[in-house]
């Protein structure tokens, strides 16, 4: 459910007409609900009532620091995986002990700069990272408290592109050689175990694959105890998927996916931490955009956008279906005719969709592609030079742009000519 509703014919964000945004703002933007950010942070929160929790929104998904403020001021921790997400968190109030860092590649210096500010634990991936932050936490004078992440090896049934949890994949470290690394990494004084990590992919549409992984990691919690470790603390990764369209199957709720921790792993006493990010801000945002031109092509004509796969790469990254929407709403028996949706870089990859159904547009008309939220502002570029779009959040009936558009100077004057020229 989300706060994007058409009403007396028009689409709504809460209790603002998106129509009203768009002629303030300009197409394309970025659009969030602060009601369906909420909600969905509540969502989870509430699915792990009764144990020790702390929800760490992954901040990947959506990193701008007014959608932190708002989640963290309702109680969130943040997951983030590079110094620049650190040092946002930070810069939006998080404060370091509701930090956790992730990441595969964390450099020394991502590592002083979380050590020095405040960090909950470090999320470490491999052997040669453990022995880089011993020395990093030794060389601060400092313990560096971490659990390590270990690959579970089960199928995620997800894209192959998002799917982290089997064996081939980059992340973690092999759950059979996990009691090695352990022993390892007590025996290094600059670290402290705190726990374990696990998380497998993204947008899973079915409970199994994390049940698979949480057993997996409820047998190593015991054997990691029987060899002396302290593990207090469980961190379970993201990845629970959303409904990207509304004839699809029901992804699991994240009531299901709480009872589901609870069942496998609530007798062993640790807190838990997950770190969702698409189902928090995913269908909390959507992209809005203009018709430029109508084209008749052969055969098919296209619906040519101002907004272009560098504003939502989704589609051309993972053939990713968004649905989307024209802010007027369609007269009821209106005629639906098929379109080729596409945005105006030059490629054929910037298509959004083949022979969409949709009632008739013209240009100037909006359009307002939905489940944007998540993967969207965070994964844009400014490839053909067209500037990053604005971001504006919505609460109630006020809204505000929480992102400007950088004028052209900004985008051409960060380019630096040398003195030979
Ligand atoms: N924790 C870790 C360690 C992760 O790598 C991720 C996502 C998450 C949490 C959050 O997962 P979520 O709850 O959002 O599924 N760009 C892709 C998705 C990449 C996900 C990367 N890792 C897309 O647009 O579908």
């Amino acid at each position: 459910m989300d706060h994007f509703l058409y009403r007396d014919g028009a689409l709504y964000a809460e209790d603002v007409p998106v129509a009203e945004i768009a002629a303030t703002v300009g197409t394309p933007f970025y659009l969030y609900s602060t009601a369906t950010l909420l909600r969905h942070y509540r969502l989870f929160d509430e699915a792990l009532k009764g144990t020790e929790h702390l929800v760490c929104y992954a901040m990947k998904a959506a990193g701008n620091q007014a959608i932190i403020k708002t989640l963290a001021e309702a109680g969130a921790g943040m997951d983030v995986v590079s110094e620049g997400e650190y040092r946002r968190a930070r810069a939006a109030g998080v404060p370091g002990d509701k930090i956790v860092f992730s990441g595969v590649g964390k450099t020394a210096q991502e590592m002083r700069t979380a050590l020095l500010g405040g960090i909950r634990q470090f999320n470490v991936e491999s052997e040669p990272e453990m022995l880089l932050l011993d020395q990093v936490a030794q060389s601060l004078g400092t313990v560096a408290p971490i659990t390590v992440r270990v690959n579970p090896d089960v199928d995620a049934q997800t894209h192959a592109k998002i799917a982290t949890g089997k064996s081939e994949n980059k992340f973690g470290i092999p759950i059979a050689r996990a009691r090695e690394v352990y022993a390892q990494a007590a025996a290094l004084p600059g670290l402290q175990v705190v726990g374990i990590d696990v998380h497998i992919g993204s947008q899973l549409t079915r409970l199994e694959p994390f049940r698979q992984a949480y057993q997996k990691v409820a047998e190593l919690t015991e054997a990691l105890r029987a060899d002396g470790h302290d593990i207090r603390r469980l961190d379970l990764g993201g990845g629970l998927g959303i409904p990207y369209t509304r004839s699809n199957e029901a992804p699991p709720l994240p009531t299901e996916y709480g009872q589901l921790i609870k069942e496998v792993l609530g007798d062993l006493g640790c807190e838990i931490e997950i770190e969702p990010g698409r189902l928090i801000a995913g269908n909390a945002g959507i992209l809005v955009s203009s018709v430029i031109y109508v084209k008749a092509g052969e055969g098919r004509d296209f619906l040519i956008l101002d907004a272009a796969m560098n504003d939502l790469i989704r589609p051309a990254m993972y053939e990713a279906w968004h649905d989307i929407v024209p802010l007027v709403e369609p007269a009821a028996g209106v005629e639906q005719r098929p379109y080729d949706i596409v945005g105006p870089v030059c490629e054929t990859g910037d298509t959004f969709a083949r022979d969409r159904m949709m009632p008739p547009l013209a240009a100037g008309d909006l359009v307002a592609f939905r489940s944007a939220g998540a993967y969207g502002a965070v994964m844009a570029s400014e490839y053909n030079a067209r500037p990053l779009v604005p971001e504006v959040l919505v609460k109630g009936d006020q809204f505000a742009v929480i992102r400007r558009r950088p004028t052209f100077d900004e985008l051409i004057n960060r380019d630096t000519i040398p003195a030979w020229l």
